[in-house]
């Protein structure tokens, strides 16, 4: 006799998680599928559609940046046979600035239990030092690091006995303007946006393993037309940048410098080799529009190792020493589309004197082959992050206050003061709980806006 075992035949449909990543060179959507009452999501489809109207992570263009989100919507579609509605949404470009601040509570004169309240003050506290530029504002509050007692390195203190708790926040902060801009082109291609997410976090959440976020390591997001940079340590994101320089430089740089169109650079830009291993005299020869060309390799290995040696050097470098990490046994994680060089990984072994290796998404197995390399790992880590925020709602705080804020008005609103977290309906005494703690942050998040 047939039973009904599946969560279909009870009427209880699998829920659907969209990642949307804009992209400088692509956009990217990531489908996954959760069964009913499940706790982990399955990836089922990505869709993906070339960028236009985004440069350097930035929309530039909305006209074109919203067809570009239909189109890769609509692939993701015909990719899993369902419709898209509610997406989180990956983004970067324009200035974004990382302010670590400090709170401290006391618990009491004698140890007692934290209660998540404690946990809200302490969040409060260190808000309260945090100076929002105008016409700025914070796009995620993520807890660094408890400590309890002053012992440092408590990943949760909820429960745990001490008389005073101190905690160390990183808020990053974003122009409003550049928030509302993608809202606005999210909205105008049909889909209503969850939360957004800053891209070098989602992208470390991509590639790294927990045992890499625990150790410590570093991620390096380096797509078309930015890069990424994510320092974990003790499993906490520690210090999130974003660089508006990307592969698309190394391209332009090849243009110029061999005078070539961009076409040509670019295909000329992927058969490059960092290691330099190449025989003395070697020669790329090739032909374009009727002219013959004949470029030494190591001109082409010098022009590109220019690039990155300044961007290593002016940028990189010194974003991994703002997050204060000692130990990085976890090494570099190389990303993004450029992660495909050939040679990159010594390349930056050399350059950061760090083990370095070019990393696909954790869930490339799950992935469609060729939409489950480098360029996809941002994209992949957005379920990830949707996953882990629901585990823990403490982890990465955001503001979906910006994402109500009143879109008819041309000004941009003013968030309103209230700070939600995402849950989902009818999910009882857990839900009652994290009510109560919303409201607790709506008055964390009060003086801020
Ligand atoms: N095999 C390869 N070798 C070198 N570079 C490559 C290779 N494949 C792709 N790239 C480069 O990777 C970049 C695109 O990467 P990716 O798709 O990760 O960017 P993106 O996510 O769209 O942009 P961003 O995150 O910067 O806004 C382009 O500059 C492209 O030239
Ligand atoms: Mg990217």
């Amino acid at each position: 006799m047939f039973k009904k075992t599946s969560n279909y035949s009870q009427g209880r449909e699998p829920e659907l998680l969209v990642g949307l990543d804009l992209g400088t060179s692509k956009v990217a959507v990531v489908v996954a599928e959760r069964e009913a009452d499940g706790d982990e999501a399955q990836i089922i489809g990505v869709g993906q559609a070339p960028s236009n109207g985004i440069r350097k992570g930035l929309i530039v263009n909305l006209d074109q940046a919203v067809r570009s989100v239909r189109q890769a919507v609509s692939d993701a579609q015909n990719m899993v046979g369902q419709d898209i509605r509610g997406v989180t949404v990956a983004f970067g470009g324009g200035e974004v600035t990382s302010i670590r601040s400090k709170g401290m509570v006391a618990l009491g004169r004698s140890p007692r239990s934290v209660a998540q309240l404690d946990i809200e003050r302490v969040i409060d506290a260190a808000q309260a030092n945090v100076v929002v530029p105008m016409n700025q504002s914070i796009l995620h509050t993520i807890p660094v690091e408890y400590s309890l007692d002053g012992n440092v390195g408590i990943d949760d203190p909820l429960g745990m006995n001490a008389m005073r708790l101190d905690i160390d926040v990183q808020s990053i902060i974003v122009p409003t303007a550049t928030i509302q801009n993608v809202l606005n082109c999210v909205t105008r291609a049909g889909l209503e946006v969850n939360s957004l997410v800053l891209k070098p976090l989602v992208s470390a959440l991509g590639v790294l393993t927990p045992e890499d976020a625990l150790a410590g390591a570093v991620v390096i997001d380096f797509g078309g037309g930015t890069t990424g940079i994510a320092v974990f340590a003790d499993g906490r994101p520690k210090h999130l940048a974003l660089l508006p320089i990307g592969g698309d430089h190394l391209t332009n740089d090849l243009a110029t410098v061999l005078k070539l169109p961009l076409n040509k650079a670019e295909d000329i830009k992927r058969t490059i080799s960092l290691s330099g291993d190449f025989p003395e005299g070697e020669t790329l020869d090739f032909e374009n529009h009727g002219k013959a060309y004949r470029i030494a390799k190591s001109e082409l290995h010098d022009i590109i190792c220019c690039r990155l040696d300044e961007l290593c050097d002016e940028l990189i470098r010194p974003e991994i020493k703002n997050a204060k990490v000692t130990m990085l046994p976890g090494g570099v994680l190389l990303t993004g589309g450029v992660a495909k060089t050939e040679g990159i990984e010594d390349f930056f072994l050399e350059k950061l004197s760090l083990p370095a290796r070019s990393a696909l998404p954790l869930d490339a197995n799950r992935m469609p082959p060729n939409r489950n390399t480098q360029e996809y790992a941002s994209a992949a880590g957005i379920i990830k992050y949707i996953l882990d925020r629901e585990r823990d709602p403490f982890r990465y705080l955001d503001n979906p206050s910006i994402i109500k804020g009143d879109k008819s008005k041309p000004a941009l609103p003013k968030p309103e003061p209230v700070f939600r977290l995402n849950t989902q309906p009818g999910k009882d005494k857990e839900e009652t709980q994290r009510g109560d703690v919303f409201d607790s942050l709506k008055r964390v998040f009060k003086d801020i806006f």
